[in-house]
């Protein structure tokens, strides 16, 4: 059965590449198959939260689910620390993924930079609790960004040590082998200032990224002023035979590359129909259109999102619905994992 799971951390606010990269599709997923979107709280806090911010954020990402178009009678939204199997499998996948995989993770050496003995053990570990998040219900796709493929590589790796180490090879195995689902020509929005960067939350110029929650004005402005490059707009002759955009052109104008992306993401294009509309205009005209563009997709959700943020009860009582109909899935689940462990129950 084809189950899908996936989360974002509320750790400040969303930017376009979240939206792009992974909520949109989430919408569109809903309605293929049995999807649980989670607001991973027990990720967050690998880095500092404030207190007082942790539950705004939380119910930011839950406006931003909603606004975006997750329905949550059909599909499930809650935040990760209310359903205790979480924290549990997690550590039972502490004790069977390897340290040597976890030295791989690029994420970490990102998030951790120079002060690696100073970063929390829960940063370290964070990929297993990843695992365990989508493995507690047996999820079989993940919609996620593309930098989140090598944490995807790391659940299926920890997937497939269980079922062998515990229950001899995968086709009696407890967990399926999770597949990442990648979409589209936004999977990686970079920064608006610098191309070779990701858009992300933590940024410290906000210049870098639009933010769901920006106002016409501020998104229109963000546009006009991101960086380019002195050259007109290229033509479909760039992309390969299959229609991709080759990573060695991609790098060669990252900055227009990226704005041309975005465009085609959000008026849901193909390279080759942006390629074909824009070849050989200037940045000064192609901008405006971007602009109005994303101001036209964007603008009703940020203010769906306001009305959220003016209504947190509403969001509270979706919260605590989605938890209670999220651990009925994953106590069974997780009872089954102890058990092939080897844990004595009741
Ligand atoms: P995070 O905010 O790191 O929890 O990310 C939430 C989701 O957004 C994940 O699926 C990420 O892969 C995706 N995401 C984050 N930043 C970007 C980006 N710049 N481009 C595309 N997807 C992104
Ligand atoms: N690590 C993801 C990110 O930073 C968030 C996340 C946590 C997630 N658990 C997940 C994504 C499970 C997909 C499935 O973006």
């Amino acid at each position: 059965m084809k189950r899908i799971f996936s989360g974002v951390q509320p750790t400040g606010a969303l930017h376009l590449g979240n939206y792009l990269g992974a909520i949109r599709n989430f919408v569109d997923l809903q309605h293929e198959a049995e999807a649980i979107y989670c607001i991973v709280d027990l990720h967050a806090i690998t880095v500092w939260q404030e207190p007082s911010a942790l539950g705004p954020n939380t119910r930011e990402v839950a406006a931003a689910y909603l606004a975006a178009g997750i329905d949550p009678k059909k599909s499930i939204i809650f935040n990760q620390s209310r359903v205790s199997a979480h924290a549990e499998l997690a550590w039972i996948f502490n004790c069977v993924a390897r340290i040597g995989w976890l030295n791989r993770m690029t994420q970490f050496k990102e998030k951790a930079g120079k002060h690696r003995e100073q970063a929390s053990a829960g940063l370290y570990i964070y990929p297993a609790l990843m695992a365990a998040d989508i493995l507690a219900y047996k999820a079989t796709h993940v919609p996620v960004g593309d930098d989140q493929k090598q944490h995807l590589e790391f659940a299926r790796n920890t997937a497939q040590k269980f079922n062998y180490d515990y229950r001899g090879g995968d086709e009696n195995g407890v967990f399926p082998l999770p597949e990442p689902i990648i979409m589209g020509a936004a999977a990686r929005v970079m920064s608006l200032r610098d191309g070779s960067k990701k858009m992300s939350k933590s940024d410290t110029s906000d210049m870098t990224r639009i933010n769901l929650s920006d106002d016409r004005d501020t998104i229109a402005d963000k546009i006009k002023r991101a960086r380019t490059d002195p050259d007109m707009l290229p033509g479909p002759d760039v992309l390969d035979e299959s229609g991709d955009l080759p990573e060695h052109t991609r790098k060669s104008r990252p900055e227009c590359f990226n704005l041309l992306g975005i465009y085609a993401a959000l008026a849901n294009e193909s390279w080759r129909e942006v390629l074909q509309r824009f070849e050989g205009q200037g940045f000064g005209g192609f901008k405006p259109q971007l602009a109005e563009l994303a101001v036209e997709k964007l603008g009703p959700m940020g203010q769906e999102m306001t009305r959220l943020r003016n209504d947190p009860a509403e969001i509270d009582r979706i919260l605590a619905d989605g938890a209670d109909r999220a651990a009925e899935i994953a106590q069974p689940v997780l009872k089954e994992a102890k058990q092939a462990v080897g844990f004595l129950l009741d």
